[in-house]
């Protein structure tokens, strides 16, 4: 467990899966009904962009800091990430779902790593129904599932740093739709072979998930660093494909990144 994401934070990467969580959260908003989040790979919740992490990798600057002078009118979705991600502390994944909750909503947080759960804890803490815990996200998920309220979001979001890391993540993803095949599913993977990450998209298909997108995204990175990486969706709600492009209509030129959506299953 050496994956610290720090190194990694408000790059491009983390620029597109975060904007695709908000505007997850925004359509759950639209109904009065409580909806849980379940975030498998919390992370710590807040980074230092200023910090030694972030100044050795220098990704933010390839993300987040491409976005800072972006001005006018914007996507609904697209606004609501600047506007929680403007400061120089930026916000995790676990940290954006908890400014975005109305009380009767539920976060549960896992985070394996004790210092990044312990600072998970302390980020979360002014959160009442953020709930925080030190686990394995894949052995606690089927456990959390259905969500009380039977509405929700489960966000997959791995290091990828061990060996075989796509299979177990498709098992994972599959015993979940076992138990909550109505739920939505944000899955993050990097792309080093286009075949491998059709492969584990395909695999997860299989499983029976009826509706499926992906959203994949390209930049120019140094060499040797990762510049592509998808989000699998999974019964994306009604209008995220639109919401995705549009912003990635806004975002794609100051980030000279390349972003597709494309449609795996049961198309809106
Ligand atoms: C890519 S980072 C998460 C970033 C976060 N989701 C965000 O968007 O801000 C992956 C995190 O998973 C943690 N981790 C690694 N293996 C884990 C496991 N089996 N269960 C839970 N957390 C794990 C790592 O310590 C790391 O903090």
């Amino acid at each position: 467990m050496n994956y610290r994401h720090g190194y990694h934070a408000g790059n491009f990467a983390d620029v597109v899966k975060h904007i695709a969580l908000v505007a997850i959260l925004q359509h759950l908003k639209k109904k009065d009904t409580a909806f849980a989040v379940m975030d498998t790979h919390a992370g710590r919740g807040s980074y230092d962009l200023s910090g030694e992490q972030a100044a050795k990798t220098g990704e933010s600057q390839n993300g987040i800091a491409r976005l800072r002078g972006l001005r006018g009118e914007m996507p609904e979705a697209l606004a609501a990430y600047l506007d929680l991600a403007k400061g120089s502390a930026y916000p995790g994944s676990p940290l954006l779902a908890a400014q975005l909750l109305r009380p009767q909503d539920r976060l549960t947080a896992i985070e394996k790593h004790p210092e990044e759960f312990a600072a998970l804890k302390d980020t979360l803490s002014p959160f009442r129904n953020a709930v925080v815990e030190q686990q394995d996200g894949y052995a606690r998920l089927p456990r959390l599932l259905p969500p009380p309220a039977r509405r929700g979001l489960v966000l997959i979001d791995p290091p990828f740093e061990a060996t075989g890391e796509f299979e177990t993540l498709a098992r994972a993803v599959a015993a979940a739709l076992r138990k909550f095949a109505t739920g939505i599913y944000l899955i993050w993977y990097p792309i080093k072979s286009q075949a491998e990450a059709d492969g584990f998209t395909g695999e997860v298909l299989a499983a029976g998930a009826a509706k499926a997108l992906t959203v994949e995204v390209k930049i120019a990175a140094p060499e040797g660093r990762l510049d592509r990486a998808g989000l699998l969706v999974l019964n994306p709600p009604y209008g995220f494909d639109a919401a995705m492009r549009a912003a990635a209509a806004v975002i794609a030129s100051p980030m000279d990144a390349a972003i597709g959506v494309r449609w795996l299953a049961g198309e809106d």
